[in-house]
C-alpha cells in the first residue's frame, strides 16, 4: 500500500473522511436555524441528499495528490498524466501567437473566427461528415441537439440508460412523444418502433420523424451499443423513407473506439448512415469541450434553434486549440494507446474469472461483474467495468480498495437508480498489468473477508478498512455508510 495515500485517507482532513462528515444533516443544527429562511429551506432540500449519504463534495482528488492507481478519472489516453496533451497544446497555442482569450461574442454575434471554422472543417472531414459546431461541453451538445432538432410532432425514442444531458435536452424539445427501450435490447428498440408506427400516421407516412438516442459506450455500464442492429430494424421498418434517424453519443468511445479514435460510428462504416454524432473532449482526448457532427443542414438548425448558439459565448481559441492538440496527437504512434486498455481489460477478466474464488463470490452474491459474462466473445472490451456487491456492502469494499490505494468511483443515486449502487472501475492508458492484477488481487481479499464474516469464521461484523473508518465514525457521533 502506497503510505502517502493511506494518510491522507485516514487522517481527519483527508479526502474520505470530510465526504463523510458533510453528510451530517443541517437544518436543525442551531446555526442553521439563525440563517434566513430561503438558506434554511435550501439546506432543508440539501438535507434529503445528506440523510442517504448521497451529497456530492468538491474535494481534493487522492489519485491526483498521491501516488495511488487511477482507476478512476476521465483521463483514459493518460495524456494529461503524461504531459503530451500539454506540450501539444502548448506547441499549437505558440504557431498561433497573437490569439485572443475570448471570442469575443456568441456563435452567431460576432463570435466566430477563422480558427474555430478551419478545427470544426478539420474535424468534420476527418469522421467523415460534412460539418462539425465545437461548443463548450458535450452536456450543452446533448442539450443542445435535443432541444433544437425534434420538430414539434416528431418522436423521440431513447435507451433507457442514456445520459442526465440528453434527458437534459429531451425535457426542452419539441416532440410530442419520448419513449425509452429496454437497454441494447434490440427487440424492445423493435416493438417500440413498430407501436409508434402503428399509432402515429403522420410518422408513418414520413410528414412527422422519430429520433433515436443512443450512446456509442454507456457511461455506467461499460457496454456497447448494437448499433448496427438497431440501424438494420429502423431501416427496414422506415420503409426507406428515412423517417427513423440516429443521434450517437460518443462520448465514451472518442479517442478509443474506431481507426485512430474516430469512434464506433467509423469502426462500423455508418458515417453516412447516422444523422448525428457527439463527441467530448474532456474525457480520453484530455481537454474539454464537444463537437456536435452532421450535414449542413443539422448545422444550421443547431445554430438557429439551439439557445446555446446565440445566447452563449463562443468556444474561444485556446479551448479549441486544445481540442485540435488532440486530434494531431490522435495518428500518432506513441499516442495509439487505445489497443493498451482493451489489453488491461483483458488481463482484468482473465484474473478475475480465473480466481478460484470467483465461482463462490458470483453464486453467493457477494459479487456481480455483469460484463464478466461472455467478455471472451465481445470484440471490444471497453476502458469502463463495473463492480457490484450487496448493496449493504457496497461502501466496505470501496473503503478496502481506498485503503489499499486504489481509487474507484462509487456511483450511486441519483447517479443512477436507488438499489443499483456500484463501484466504476476504469482503465488508462498509464496502468499497468500489474496494477489491474493487484486490483483483482485486492478484490478477493475483500470477498474472502466478507466470506468469513457471513460463514462465522471471523469474530468481526464488518471487513478491516470498514471497522476503521466506522470506528472513527462512531466517535464523531457518525452514521450511514453500511455501518454495523
Ligand atoms: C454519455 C455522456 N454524454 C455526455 C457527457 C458530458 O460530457 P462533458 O464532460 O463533455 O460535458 C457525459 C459525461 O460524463 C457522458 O457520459
Amino acid at each position: 500500500m502506497d503510505n502517502s495515500s493511506s494518510n491522507s485517507l485516514r487522517s481527519s482532513s483527508g479526502p474520505l473522511k470530510k465526504q463523510i462528515e458533510a453528510q451530517r444533516l443541517q437544518s436543525q443544527s442551531p446555526q442553521t436555524k439563525n440563517l434566513p429562511a430561503f438558506y434554511r429551506n435550501v439546506e432543508e432540500a440539501l438535507d434529503a441528499r445528506r440523510a442517504t449519504q448521497s451529497l456530492f463534495s468538491i474535494l481534493q482528488n487522492n489519485w491526483q495528490t498521491s501516488r495511488a492507481v487511477d482507476f478512476c478519472s476521465n483521463d483514459y489516453l493518460s495524456w494529461n498524466t503524461t504531459g503530451l496533451i500539454r506540450t501539444a497544446f502548448l506547441a499549437e497555442l505558440g504557431a498561433h501567437p497573437g490569439f485572443s482569450v475570448a471570442a469575443g461574442g456568441s456563435r452567431v454575434m460576432e463570435g466566430n473566427y477563422a480558427y474555430i471554422e478551419d478545427v470544426e472543417r478539420e474535424i468534420a472531414e476527418w469522421h467523415g461528415t460534412k460539418a462539425g459546431l465545437i461548443v463548450n461541453s458535450a452536456f450543452d451538445a446533448n442539450v443542445m441537439v435535443w432541444s433544437a432538432l425534434p420538430r414539434p410532432g416528431d418522436v423521440i425514442v431513447y435507451d433507457n440508460l442514456v445520459h442526465a444531458s440528453t434527458h437534459e435536452g429531451m425535457e426542452r424539445s419539441l416532440a410530442i412523444q419520448k419513449t425509452g427501450f429496454d437497454h441494447n435490447d434490440t427487440k424492445a428498440f423493435r416493438r417500440t418502433l413498430s407501436s409508434i408506427l402503428e399509432s402515429s400516421p403522420m410518422v408513418k407516412q414520413g410528414r412527422r420523424s422519430i429520433l433515436v438516442a443512443v450512446e456509442s459506450v454507456y457511461s455506467m455500464e461499460g457496454d456497447v451499443c448494437p448499433l448496427l442492429e438497431l440501424l438494420e430494424i429502423a431501416d427496414e421498418l422506415s420503409e426507406g423513407l428515412g423517417n427513423i434517424q440516429f443521434v450517437v453519443d460518443e462520448t465514451h468511445s472518442a479517442g478509443l473506439f474506431g481507426p485512430d479514435g474516430a469512434g464506433l460510428v467509423c469502426e462500423l462504416g455508418l458515417e453516412k448512415d447516422i444523422a448525428v454524432r457527439l463527441h467530448t473532449y474532456s474525457k480520453a482526448m484530455g481537454a474539454c469541450g464537444g463537437i456536435i457532427l452532421g450535414n449542413d443542414t443539422i448545422k444550421s438548425a443547431l445554430v438557429n434553434f439551439a439557445r446555446a448558439s446565440i445566447y452563449s459565448a463562443s468556444p474561444s481559441l485556446p479551448f479549441v486549440a486544445a481540442i485540435r492538440a488532440g486530434h494531431k496527437l490522435l495518428g500518432t504512434p506513441e499516442a495509439r494507446e487505445a489497443k493498451r486498455i482493451q489489453q488491461l481489460a483483458r488481463t482484468f477478466f482473465e484474473s478475475l474469472t480465473s480466481h478460484p474464488l470467483w465461482p463462490k463470490a458470483r453464486e453467493s452474491g457477494i459479487l456481480a461483474v455483469p460484463l464478466a459474462s461472455g467478455w471472451k466473445e465481445r470484440p471490444f472490451l471497453t476502458h469502463i467495468v463495473t463492480v457490484w456487491t450487496r448493496q449493504n456492502y457496497l461502501y466496505w469494499m470501496l473503503f478496502h480498495f481506498l485503503f489499499a490505494s486504489f481509487f474507484v468511483l462509487p456511483v450511486k443515486h441519483p447517479v443512477v437508480p436507488i438499489g443499483e449502487s456500484r463501484l466504476r472501475v476504469t482503465f488508462h492508458a498509464e496502468n499497468t498489468v500489474e496494477q489491474v492484477e493487484g486490483f483483482v488481487q485486492q478484490l478477493f481479499v475483500w470477498v474472502q473477508e466478507v466470506v468469513d464474516i457471513e460463514e462465522g469464521k471471523s469474530q468481526h461484523k464488518a471487513t478491516g478498512a470498514a471497522r476503521e473508518v466506522y470506528a472513527w465514525m462512531k466517535k464523531e457521533g457518525l452514521t450511514g455508510y453500511g455501518m454495523v
